[in-house]
């Protein structure tokens, strides 16, 4: 596989065929974002996968009347936590502690500099630490999804109240941060077609 090409070959997809993405390829893609790199690995984000076809509809009104909402294969929210507490910080804990079979005291350094750091930050401030790690995860499936021929449109041109309100996500401890339609790109999307536009490696990179 050609990483290059499989960046050039992704596109943020316009309109969506009506071809359903095998379920394989979805459990990937869903298993890649919990591969996903997080500060600290506290993982504050959830993927929320629609399926009901009526409540896709409902969210294109509140998507900038984007139909990819509607009419891609599937839809993914990438939502993140409502709040980060430190009962959050325990069960991560108690994750690794488990996971790894080592005792709580050889990652009690580890679990007061989390906590201090979630303590340390305003309501405000947690929210925009979370919504980074969701962002993080977006652009991890858009790689994920290229290297799977899989179409993708990263999307931050939606409502997130109405969103949240709409899925039920506030009752979840969750509120929406990206919305990730994916699937197989219709034939007719121009956009396909069309030139990257992109700053040169000139512009972008610099080596110190
Ligand atoms: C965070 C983010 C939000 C975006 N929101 C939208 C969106 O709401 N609708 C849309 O059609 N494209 C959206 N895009 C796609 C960008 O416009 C697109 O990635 C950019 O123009 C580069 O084009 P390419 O991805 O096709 O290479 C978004 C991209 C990102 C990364």
């Amino acid at each position: 596989m050609n990483v290059i090409e499989k960046l050039n070959w992704r596109y943020a997809t316009k309109k969506f065929s009506t071809e359903k993405l095998p379920q394989d390829k979805v459990d990937t893609i869903l298993e890649a974002a919990t591969l996903t790199a997080s500060s600290y690995g506290l993982q504050p984000w959830s993927i929320v996968v629609v399926n009901d076809p009526a409540v896709r509809e409902q969210l294109v009104e509140h998507s900038w009347g984007q139909m990819q909402v509607k009419d891609a294969s599937h839809l993914l929210v990438i939502a993140r936590q409502s709040d980060m507490t430190p009962a959050h910080v325990e069960a991560y804990i108690d994750n690794i502690v488990n996971t790894r079979n080592i005792p709580a005291d050889a990652v009690a350094g580890f679990k007061d500099t989390m906590l201090g750091t979630v303590n340390s930050l305003s309501a405000e401030d947690k929210a925009l630490w979370m919504s980074k790690q969701a962002y993080i995860v977006l652009g991890n499936l858009l790689t994920v999804c290229a290297t799977l021929d899989v179409d993708a449109c990263p999307m931050e041109g939606f409502i997130p109240e109405k969103y949240d309100e709409i899925l039920g996500l506030k009752e979840k401890g969750l509120a929406s941060v990206l919305v990730l339609p994916i699937g197989i790109r219709a034939e007719d999307d121009s956009f396909q077609h069309m030139k990257k536009v992109r700053k040169s490696l000139e512009d972008t990179i610099v080596t110190i």
